[in-house]
């Protein structure tokens, strides 16, 4: 596997670090060969340099298989800059269109919800589309009549490959999705969202799915979170969706994220769920667990499930123990006393 690693900001850096331990540790016991190239992308470089990435970036990690990212952003660089510099380009220019983002409850991670026993869904995010659109534009800048408009796009290639994706994922689980909708509301995007998923719907017969309204689905997520299997959402119901989720399995320090090119034309890339927390960088205390288990999404999607599934297993078993797990999830360890860990189970 040769796998681009951009750290980039803040704890990410301190994150990545760990991922890349315990990558070291479960490929040497599968016999996986594995190497690294770092680009040092970030805010850092966009201080220095004037931008976040090279002009030829994307070019430079087109021959990898994956892409291990930490985090981006930082304190004096508008989060917009830094995001529509590096992270959102390379969503787009590698057709990184699923956002893929499991929710487990462990144990031994208190969940904020009293009832969460049991909770193991995936939230299936739209990558590349959608709210996320650069159509639109400002007007009358600085006059009473300024104004912004911002068109929303949902193509039907789009809706039916992140459908099918949803689809086909349930089907190796427990086979129920709930596609997340406002076509009460919001009156044409929508109503051709569900139009399509349900059209797509009639091709898996196997699978069991029903349609919610974003804002209804947000609560049901709180109150009965275990009944979800895949949720799939538009770009911005997703992503909205998928923090409220990680929160609802404990803490957003576990939870990671792959942005999948499922035709596998270009490398997917993996990266936790949480930012740069400039409050606790360079403190040695991040929780690495999403970025470990991002690394363990990459495995998973370059061919390797069973040093995938070790992974995991060490991930559960450092998490049952106050001692090897992190203070956001009410322990005392450090990153590198859970990276110990997790390597001691992997060797
Ligand atoms: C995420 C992040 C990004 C997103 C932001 C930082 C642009 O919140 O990966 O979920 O909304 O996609
Ligand atoms: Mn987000």
């Amino acid at each position: 596997m040769r796998i681009a690693v951009i750290a980039g900001d803040g704890i990410g850096i301190e994150v990545i670090a760990a991922a890349r331990v315990v990558l070291d540790a479960v490929c040497g016991r599968h016999d996986i060969p594995v190497d690294y190239d770092e680009f040092d992308w970030s805010c850092r470089r966009y201080l220095a340099e004037g931008a976040m990435m090279p002009a030829d970036g994307i070019d430079q990690l087109r021959p990898y298989d994956a892409v291990l990212l930490g985090a981006v952003g930082w304190p004096g660089v508008p989060d917009h800059v830094s995001l529509w510099g590096l992270l959102i380009p390379i969503r787009r220019a590698f057709r990184q269109y699923v956002n893929l983002r499991p929710i487990r409850v462990f144990d031994g991670v208190e969940s904020p919800l009293r009832d969460a026993a049991g909770v193991d869904f995936v939230v299936v995010r739209e990558n590349v589309e959608g709210e996320y659109s650069e159509i639109g534009g400002r007007l009358n800048r600085g006059f009473p009549d300024e104004f912004a408009v911002q068109e929303s796009v949902f193509t039907r290639a789009g809706v039916t490959r992140i459908a099918d994706f949803a689809f086909s994922l349930a089907r190796t689980r427990r086979g129920y999705v709930t596609s997340a909708t406002k076509s009460n509301g919001i009156v044409h995007t929508l109503p051709f969202w569900d139009e399509v998923v349900a059209s797509r719907a009639a091709e898996f017969p196997d699978v069991r799915w029903d349609s919610e309204h974003i804002d209804a689905l947000a609560a049901k997520l709180v109150l009965q979170p275990a009944r979800f299997d895949v949720i799939v959402g538009s770009n911005l119901f997703g992503d909205i969706l998928s923090d409220l989720a990680a929160a609802v399995a404990g803490s957003i320090g576990i939870a990671p994220s792959g942005n999948l090119d499922p035709t596998r034309t270009y490398p997917s890339m993996f990266e936790p769920v949480h930012g740069s927390a400039p409050d606790i960088a360079g403190k040695g205390i991040a929780n690495p667990i999403g970025a470990v288990w991002s690394a363990a999404m990459m495995l998973d999607h370059l061919g390797h499930p069973d040093a995938a599934a070790d992974v995991l297993v060490a991930i559960e078993a450092s998490l049952t123990d106050p001692a090897t797990r992190t203070r956001d999830l009410g322990g005392t360890a450090d990153t590198a006393d859970v990276v110990r860990a997790l390597v001691a189970r992997l060797k």
